[in-house]
């Protein structure tokens, strides 16, 4: 186990409430455990391809927490699935790419291998626990399989380990909970048990998909404040999926912002909020809820994510972007490299590099 000290660095008022974020001090390392090159997942049917990941690239290093934002549609979950390959295929299809993980490309390893993989080195939380939650079996039963299963535990050894887990997670009462079913929880003690499911195989990468968008506000606040405590406590990587900013601002290290299946900004958690230079990150800071207006929204950016089958050429952000020029409508934008960590995809931000140089420099 290895600690990290984090800073605060600055508060950030998000969904109504006050939440902050933080950076790591130590625990990361610039060794990447993951990374997906050119990755493309699309879906086939009579109305059209959906190119839901088109020609995505980005990394997780070890011990790091990447945040994954942006609209519904844009790609998130897909992305994320597309890494354990649960994505169905028919319809869907990884079209190209890699997803280089401790040497191995998961796109191509055998079902045994991936089998080995998923649910022991890297683990998924997703939105509704009862997804991952068996509802014939004890909490305890489900978590002891895990542990019997990848680390060699003996049945008893597994139902203690399963108690000190759900006591890590913060459920009360834990040596009760492990003999319960999961209909016997409320919906965040569900949550909790699943997040203990999936420590129980002390995984290198944990993947949270929108874990507590389904959860009220309180709860939801919980929730976070337990993983951003695990994760000091725990010794992974962790790639945190949602849509909404604060959230983001709370648990990542570093951030992705996704729209319409494409990368547009990736940077440290810092940058995104203090220096954001796509138009649509720009637009999804604008667009958070400030509690010292009356208005709920400060700027919506018009229109929708637009249908991934129909997606519009070049930028597809550029029907809704205030910067557009010709050539957006024409041809997606290479990367620009604001900084080392700060990439950029938006042909209006060309020329940044200098002024990113120069704020580097100070
Ligand atoms: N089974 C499917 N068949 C066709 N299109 C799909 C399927 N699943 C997802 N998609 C499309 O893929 C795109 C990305 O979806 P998703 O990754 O779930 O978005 P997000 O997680 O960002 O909300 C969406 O446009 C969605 O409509
Ligand atoms: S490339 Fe053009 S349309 Fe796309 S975000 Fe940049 S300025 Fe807007
Ligand atoms: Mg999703």
């Amino acid at each position: 186990m290895h600690n990290q000290n984090r800073k605060e660095e600055k508060t950030w008022g998000a969904s109504g409430a006050v939440s902050t974020f933080h950076t790591t001090m130590s625990g990361k390392s610039n060794k990447p455990l993951l990374e997906v090159k050119n990755l493309k997942t699309y879906f086939h049917s009579d109305s059209g391809t959906v190119k839901a990941v088109d020609d995505v690239s980005f990394f997780v290093n070890e011990g790091e927490t990447l945040g994954i934002v942006g609209e519904s549609g844009c790609g998130k979950s897909i992305s994320s699935m597309s890494i354990l390959r649960l994505v169905e295929t028919p319809p869907g299809k990884y079209e190209g790419g890699e997803i280089l993980f401790e040497g191995q490309d998961m796109l191509t390893i055998s079902d045994d291998e991936m089998r080995k993989v998923r649910g022991n080195k890297i683990s998924f939380i997703f939105q509704e626990p009862m997804t991952s939650l068996n509802p014939i079996f004890k909490i305890g039963d489900q978590l002891s399989e895990t542990m019997i299963l990848h680390r060699g535990m003996s049945k008893k050894e597994a139902w203690e380990e399963s108690i000190r887990l759900l006591d890590l997670v913060r459920i009360p009462n834990p040596e009760r909970v492990v003999g319960e079913y999961p209909f016997a929880l409320s919906g965040g003690m569900r949550q909790r048990a699943m997040i203990a499911m999936s420590l129980a195989c002390e995984p290198k990468l944990l993947i949270a998909d929108e874990p507590t968008t389904a959860l009220d506000v309180t709860i939801q606040a919980q929730v976070l404040d337990l993983m951003n405590d695990l994760k000091k406590k725990i010794n992974a990587s962790i790639i945190f999926i949602t849509h909404d900013l604060g959230v983001i601002a709370e648990m990542s290290d570093r951030v992705m912002v996704m729209y319409a299946g494409k990368v547009v900004e990736t940077a440290s958690v810092q940058d995104i909020f203090l220096n954001p230079s796509h138009p649509y990150t720009i637009g999804l800071i604008n667009s958070k809820p400030d509690m010292s207006t009356s208005s709920d929204r400060l700027h919506v950016i018009p229109g929708g994510v637009p249908d991934l089958s129909q997606k519009p050429s070049g930028c597809p952000f550029h029907p809704r972007c205030d910067k557009v020029t010709d050539k957006c409508t024409k041809e997606f934008p290479p990367e620009t490299a604001i900084s080392d960590q700060h990439k950029v995809f938006c042909w209006a931000c060309q020329g940044k590099q200098e002024e990113g140089s120069k704020w580097q420099k100070h």
